[in-house]
């Protein structure tokens, strides 16, 4: 038998509905913050990526040579896309940009429960606009998003330049180690590596930082840097708006283009991949030749999410199963059309089954049975029976439209 490639997943309709429902509660929360839907494609130049995170990244994608000979990847996210969209296309548009996506992204990673090698991100990109309020709002549409389909989650908000700061003393080469020992809280690992790199004094500090409460006791220790307005700004919007987070100078984030505010979301009954979001200030469109575009945006791990979630109830439309008597199926594909047009999900007997038989996978799979004997068929008339109480009785399909309709959802 052949079998699925390792790290991806087959979905099942009941699957698929409850993922279509969750996205549709994104759709509707991001749309009501202004932001518009953009498609970048699946695959990209290698060097989109490699540009900004060197060739190391290579092993982390799916990495492939057209037959033109091109060096190609399937994207394993979709900011860098963006921002080389908003560079082709989008410079001219009035800004702020507010951009949203829905993607698959590839990773050639080990696979594990919320880790696979197809997954799907949802995000938010908002290019052009350099303030505390745009970043604010990124974070709460993104607070908003995970809301709104009802996720359990810790929300972390931090800003690298403290950190940074503190570090700048430190061998650039050390300096992206000294951040991932932090963002980790592996305390240990970052004394052995400050103490190599002759900085053993800036512990003290550094561990100080990533445990601060509030932003005040981050400047205490890093001083009156040029970034504490837009980070008391940001913060300051994220009070006023009653958000929930905890403020987290340590998030160094994985992706190496964050250039100032960083947040990150944990969802709570998730086990080692229980990251549900991460985001960030960036600016990649220079890069790709556009101009310095000021962007701030954050992508959701969708899969992660709909794992929170669980296979929670699904609200569902009611199934009237069409049964009809042999050589009446034509009449039942009428009845069944009726049932569409008036919006209701209609199935007939495909497989020329016994009305006895009928009955029973009806009774699994539908909520009502619109019976249709040849006594029906001479009168014009089908007759309802309603799977759940057993009730049933002769009408026209229009009543039998009118009674399916008027119960509504079960
Ligand atoms: P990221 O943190 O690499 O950020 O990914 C965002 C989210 O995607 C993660 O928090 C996680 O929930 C989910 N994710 C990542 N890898 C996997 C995987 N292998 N399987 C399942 N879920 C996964 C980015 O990708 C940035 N582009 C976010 C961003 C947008 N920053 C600015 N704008």
């Amino acid at each position: 038998m052949l079998q699925k490639p390792r790290g991806t997943r087959d979905f099942l309709p009941d699957e698929m509905a409850r993922r279509r429902a969750a996205e549709a509660a994104m759709r509707a929360a991001v749309g009501r913050w202004g932001y518009g839907e953009v498609c970048t494609p699946t695959f990209e130049h290698l060097e989109l990526f490699t540009m900004r995170s060197g060739e190391n990244i290579k092993q982390e994608m799916y990495v492939f040579e057209d037959k033109s000979g091109r060096q190609m990847t399937l994207r394993p996210e979709v900011t860098a896309s963006v921002s080389r969209m908003y560079v082709n296309e989008g410079r001219s548009l009035a800004k702020p940009l507010r951009w949203y996506y829905m993607a698959d992204c590839f990773r050639y990673e080990r696979p594990q429960k919320g880790r696979y090698r197809q997954f799907w991100q949802f995000g938010v990109e908002l290019i052009g606009a350099d303030s505390a309020a745009a970043d604010a709002e990124v974070i709460m549409v993104a607070d908003d998003l995970l809301r709104s389909v009802g996720l359990d989650y810790d929300l972390k908000v931090g800003f690298l330049a403290p950190m940074k700061h503190l570090i700048s003393g430190v061998d650039p080469a050390l300096q992206r180690q000294v951040m991932a020992y932090l963002d980790k809280r592996d305390l240990d690992g970052l004394k052995r590596c400050l103490e190599t790199c002759g900085q053993a004094e800036l512990e003290d500090s550094l561990v100080g930082l990533v445990s601060c409460q509030d932003p005040a006791e981050a400047f205490e220790i890093c001083g009156d840097i040029p970034e504490k307005e837009r980070v008391e700004g940001i913060f300051q919007i994220l009070d006023g708006e009653g958000i929930d987070y905890t403020v987290n100078f340590g998030i160094a984030r994985g992706l190496d283009y964050y250039t100032g505010m960083v947040f990150e979301g944990f969802a709570h009954n998730l086990g080692a991949e229980n990251q549900v979001l991460g985001g960030g200030n960036y600016r990649l469109a220079k890069l790709f030749g556009g101009d310095d575009a000021p962007s701030c945006g954050f992508a959701i791990g969708f899969d992660r999410v709909m794992v929170s979630l669980g296979d929670y109830p699904l609200k569902k439309e009611p199934v009237v199963a069409v049964l009809s008597q042999p050589g009446l199926e034509v009449a039942a594909f009428g009845v069944a059309r009726q049932m569409r047009a008036a919006g209701i999900r209609a199935e007939v007997n495909l497989l020329g089954r016994g009305m006895g038989a009928q009955l029973t996978h009806a009774a699994k799979n539908a909520d009502y049975a619109c019976i249709l004997g040849k006594r029906e068929a001479e009168a014009g008339t089908v007759t309802l029976k309603d799977l759940h109480s057993g009730e049933q009785r002769e009408m026209k399909p229009d009543e039998a439209i009118a009674g399916v309709k008027g119960v509504g959802a079960r």
